[in-house]
């Protein structure tokens, strides 16, 4: 099953935004294998951001992102990576779609809330970064067929 990761960054995690954003993911009905809240060391912010490594705002970055704790998560459901990726919403706040996190809670590039991986093997690679195997659950939610 395909699988994403999700990082809230400092700032989504100082607005309060975590319950809101995991609620977003649960709703959708993805599923939750992996969560932990971290500060984030400068080398994990550099191995992630390592393809940004020669653009000019990556010391920016690095510095934001190690600025606070975040809280990295591993979302489970079919086509998960895309459809993730929409309801995060565009890099910009400013143009982000309504109705995206970013563009319902944030106004600044810089500091845009979220992570969420580009492409599948993107996720493996930064699933495999932030979580060691035995911290992902592997589980199913159950049929909800007896709710109808
Ligand atoms: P990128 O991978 O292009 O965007 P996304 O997070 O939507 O996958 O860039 C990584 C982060 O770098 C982005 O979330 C915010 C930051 N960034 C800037 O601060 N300035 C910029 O001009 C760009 C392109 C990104």
């Amino acid at each position: 099953m395909e699988r994403t990761f999700i990082a809230i960054k400092p700032d989504g995690v100082q607005r309060k935004l975590t319950g809101e954003i995991i609620r977003r993911f649960e709703t959708k009905g993805f599923t939750l294998v992996g969560l932990k809240f971290l500060k984030v060391s400068r080398e994990l912010a550099e191995a992630h951001y390592d393809v940004h490594k020669e653009r000019p705002f990556f010391a920016g970055l690095v510095d934001f992102i190690t600025s606070g704790p975040v809280v990295a998560m591993v979302w489970e459901g079919e086509g998960v990576v895309a459809a993730a990726r929409k309801m995060i919403g565009a890099t910009n706040p400013l143009t982000a779609e309504p109705g995206t996190i970013r563009g319902d809670f944030g106004v600044n590039i810089g500091r845009n809330i979220i992570h969420g991986s580009d492409a599948i093997e993107t996720a493996q690679r930064e699933i495999a970064l932030w979580f060691k195997d035995e911290e992902l659950v592997n589980w199913q939610p159950h049929s909800m067929a007896w709710l109808h």
